[in-house]
């Protein structure tokens, strides 16, 4: 049946933007709200799948009543990275819809830093991130189906997102473009869908339920 095509399938699915902090009370975000990624999570379950939804800061509320789907909350991009290696290895499917900072601060301070310390031109060192995409990808553990998400800003976003199949060994990449009022939060927004072989796959526009539903069509005919 239409609603039972994922049943017996197990999704993790990652939500929300990283924070990477600085001192007890800063740290460095960005602008994701979570939307996409509780959609999909939402949807999936909608089709029978049990969804295990990672979840970095959201600013929309989690599907905390529903019993299909498992909520795990992070902070960073490290502690996405353990609960996502937490439960790779009974998982059929990953959607990487989160926003991951692909730095962090490379000194957390114990204390809150003060001007008085900091001086008039302070200087941040940035470390990398892992990145969780292409190491789930490389993994032994790699789930039959990932999907990650290219989010692109600029003129050649279509070739640059597509590229990121290739450089994080994906199965698909969604692509969408964002900016201060584009692709994050309550807005309707297109993801255009490539495939590891660079074909597009689907042109999804409108709200994100309904792109969650789009991607999540592509799930039960790869799982098929
Ligand atoms: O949350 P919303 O407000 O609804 O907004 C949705 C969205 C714009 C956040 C979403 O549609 C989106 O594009 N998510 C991916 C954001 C992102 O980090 O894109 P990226 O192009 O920087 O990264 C490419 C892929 O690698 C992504 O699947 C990302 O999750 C993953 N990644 C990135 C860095 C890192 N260190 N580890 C990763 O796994």
């Amino acid at each position: 049946s239409k609603n039972g095509e994922l049943h017996g399938k197990h999704v993790i699915v990652t939500a929300g933007g990283t924070h990477e902090p600085l001192d007890p009370v800063r740290f460095l975000g960005n602008r994701s709200s979570g939307r996409m990624g509780v959609e999909l999570a939402v949807s999936a379950a909608a089709r029978g799948a049990e969804v295990t939804l990672i979840a970095a800061h959201c600013t929309v509320p989690l599907p905390i009543g529903d019993s299909r789907i498992h909520v795990v909350q992070v902070n960073s991009a490290m502690e996405m990275h353990s609960a996502v290696d937490r439960f790779l290895a009974s998982a059929d499917a990953l959607v990487m819809s989160a926003a991951v900072a692909d730095y962090r601060p490379a000194e957390v301070s114990s204390v809150k830093l003060k001007k008085t310390t900091m001086g008039d031109e302070p200087t941040l060192t940035l470390v990398k991130n892992p990145d969780i995409l292409a190491s789930v990808c490389a993994s032994p553990l790699k789930p039959r189906i990932v999907i990650g998400f290219a989010a692109e800003t600029g003129e050649n976003y279509l070739e640059s997102g597509a590229q990121k199949v290739h450089s994080k060994g994906a199965d698909y990449i969604a692509v969408n473009r964002v900016g201060e009022s584009i692709g994050f939060g309550e807005v309707d927004s297109t993801l255009v869908v490539f495939n590891s072989a660079g074909d597009t796959v689907a042109q999804l526009s409108g709200q994100k339920k309904i792109l969650a539903e789009g991607l999540v069509d592509i799930l039960v005919a790869a799982s098929a």
